[in-house]
Parts: structure tokens; sequence; C-alpha cells
């Protein structure tokens, strides 16, 4: 991976899913300091003062209850699932997937030796009934969901399809991990709470992670869950060993959240990346019109583009780079390899200038 805070000055990159090098808070860290227990082996399932300045600003952000025995230290969101996939995977397991989907996490589940069985979603998230018969045809190790401004698609389940999906992970006694790295990036109206605020006593992991919200470089994130899955996670060889992750950068951003600066930031990304994800709206439609089909996003960092044409747009990628732009084809985020119609756009790594020059650049590839 090229160092992710240089951009080519010749070609306008929407695949990158990552934040504006400009957006990243260096002058926050400069007055932090540390102390000697920072320096040491840390509790297993991270610093418990940490844990504690989490859990109040989750209380606030997520408005329920969040509490720090229900939180449990990782290295950012790719960590916490690799984790998840270490206790969880035996030969032959399955994994169930949202099709589209993170690509990165079906490469992780691929590399873990998973099965991986991609379901249908419609507007509101992952479709119950195909979801159902999947848990019933593969008794799967367990079901990953984004429900909260999905990666790739931007939608967000609603509360009813949430309180229907924890509860058949429930009686079905089926894991099911959410990946909620988005969740407090909403433009406007808060999301309804992360699945594991639904039902303490159902298999739920919720991962979240300051990557999109402050910096990805601190490599930190949690999960959130309560009961057996957390206890086993909390004491596997991996924490035993090594005692609690990060236990300096947690303590950096820690006092970064008691000071209330990570919160002032916070709220400028999500005013910065509003306006960025609106200018982006606008200029495609404006280029494409009624031929295209795409949802104006309320959070998260993406666009999920779909031509009504059926056109290929996996194949005019490189011809997309020669003219200066490039994009995510949605077949390269589809375990099935669908959607070759449709790409994902990021909003996130770029002014609105370049968005906008990125549209006509667009227009010029799919004229
Ligand atoms: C849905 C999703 N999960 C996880 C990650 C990676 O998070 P982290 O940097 O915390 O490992 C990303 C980053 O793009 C993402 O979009």
């Amino acid at each position: 991976m090229t160092l992710q805070v240089t951009r080519s000055n010749h070609l306008i990159d929407l695949t990158t899913g990552h934040p504006d090098p400009d957006l990243l808070p260096v002058d926050l860290f400069r007055s932090l300091s540390l102390e000697r227990q920072n320096l040491a082996y840390g509790q297993q399932a991270g610093s418990d003062l940490f844990r504690q300045t989490l859990s109040e600003w989750l209380t606030e952000d997520y408005g329920q209850p969040v509490n720090a025995d229900e939180l449990l230290v990782t290295n950012g969101a790719s960590n916490a699932l690799d984790m998840i996939c270490s206790l969880l995977s035996q030969p032959g397991a399955t994994v169930l997937v949202e099709d589209p989907c993170y690509f990165i996490a079906l490469k992780l589940f691929k590399a873990r030796g998973f099965n991986v069985v991609a379901l249908p979603m419609d507007n509101e998230g992952i479709e119950l009934q195909a979801l159902e018969q999947a848990i019933e045809q593969y008794n799967p190790a367990f079901i990953y969901t984004i429900p909260c401004f999905h990666n790739p698609t931007g939608i967000t389940q609603p509360h009813r399809r949430r309180q229907a999906l924890v509860k058949l992970a429930a009686e079905k006694q089926c894991v099911l991990v959410a990946d909620e790295v988005y969740q407090s990036l909403y433009f406007d109206q808060k999301p309804p709470a992360p699945l594991a605020s639904y039902d303490r006593n159902a298999p739920v992991l919720s991962i979240g992670s300051f990557s999109k919200i402050l910096a990805p470089g601190m490599r930190l994130g949690w999960i959130q869950g309560s009961g057996e899955l957390l206890h086993r996670l909390t004491n596997s060889a991996l924490l035993f060993s090594g005692g609690g992750l990060a236990p300096v950068t947690s303590a950096l951003v820690g006092a970064l959240l008691a000071r209330g600066e990570f919160q002032s930031n916070l709220t400028h990304l999500r005013q910065t990346y509003a306006a960025r994800s609106e200018a982006l709206y606008d200029g495609l439609v404006s280029t494409f019109g009624d031929q295209i089909q795409l949802k104006k996003p309320d959070g998260g960092y993406f666009l999920w583009v779909s031509f009504v044409d059926g056109r290929d747009v996996a194949s005019k990628r490189d011809q997309a780079r020669a003219l200066g732009v490039n994009y995510l084809p949605g077949n390269l985020c589809s375990a099935s390899g669908q959607f070759r119609s449709s790409m994902r756009l990021c909003f996130a790594w770029y002014p609105q200038p370049q968005l906008i020059t990125a549209c006509d650049r667009l227009g010029l590839v799919f004229s």
C-alpha cells in the first residue's frame, strides 16, 4: 500500500476510502503526553480508564447506554474482524455476507479459509427471508453485516429491520457481526443504535473504529458485545500473552475524548463530508441525469452509482484511468461477481473542486 497522505496530480482516485490527509488533526496530538502506566502491558480488555471514557462518549453519541464492561479495545476494525475470524473459524466454516459487501472483508474471510456466501440486499439492508434460508442451509459460523452507511451502497438498516435481524440471530443462535465503522459519521439525523445494543442476550458483536472519525494511523477500535462471545475474545491467548491492545494510542485518544476535542473535530468532519457528498451527488446528477440510479448519502464515505441501461462499468476502468479518474467497479465488491454496471465512489478523500472535475471526467468516459 502506498503512503496514504500522497495524492496523484493526474488521477482523481475515487476508489480510495480514506480520510483526506488535510483532515488528519495532527495539531490535536501535539499537546498530549503519556503516563508511565501507558507504557506497561495493559488490561486484557484494554485500559479501564479508556473504556470508561469511550463508553461515556458512545452512550452520548448512540443515545443508548453502553457500559465499559461491554467493550474490548482493538487495533481498529480490521483487527477486530480478524480476531473474530480467528475465534470462529473451523474447517469448512461458512460466513454469510451482504451482496455487495466491503471488498476487503471478503478478502479477509477468504484468507481465513471461510466459504463466503453472498445474500441479496433490498433498500433496507440484508433480506431476511434469504438470510433465514441460508442459516438453515449452511449453519454459518457467523453473519457479517454493515448496518450503517453501508460500504459500498450507503444503505442504513432502519430500526425495524435491525430488530428483526437481531431477533433472527437470537432465535437461531447464529453469531451476528456488525461492522459499524461509519455509525458516528452521520450528516444530519442520528442513525438507529448499533446492533449490539438491541439485545444483550443475543450473540451480537458490533465493531467500531477511530479510523474514519479521527485518524486511521491510530489503529484503534473496539468490539461492543456482552456475554460468552466477548468473554472468549477477551480471554484469547493473544490478549493473555500481550495484554490489552493499544495502551499508548488509547491513552492519547482517551485524552482527546475527555477534553471534548475529539467531539469538536468529529463535528467538523461531519460537516465537511456532508458538503463533499452533496457536491459529488449534484455533479453526478447533472452529468448523467436519469441514466443513473443513486441515493443521496446520509453519512459515511461512499456513493453507489448504477447505470440503468446495465452497461459494463467494470470494463471501462482502464479508459477512465487514462482520462484521469478512477472508481471501484461494483463486481469487485461482490462475492457473486455481480454489479458490473455499478461503481463505488468515495467522497472523503478529495475536496469539492476535485469531485466536480471527477464528474466531468466520468462524463467523458461514459458518454
Ligand atoms: C466497512 C469497513 N470496515 C472496516 C474498515 C477498516 O477499518 P480499520 O481502519 O479500523 O481497520 C473499513 C475501511 O474502509 C470499512 O469501510
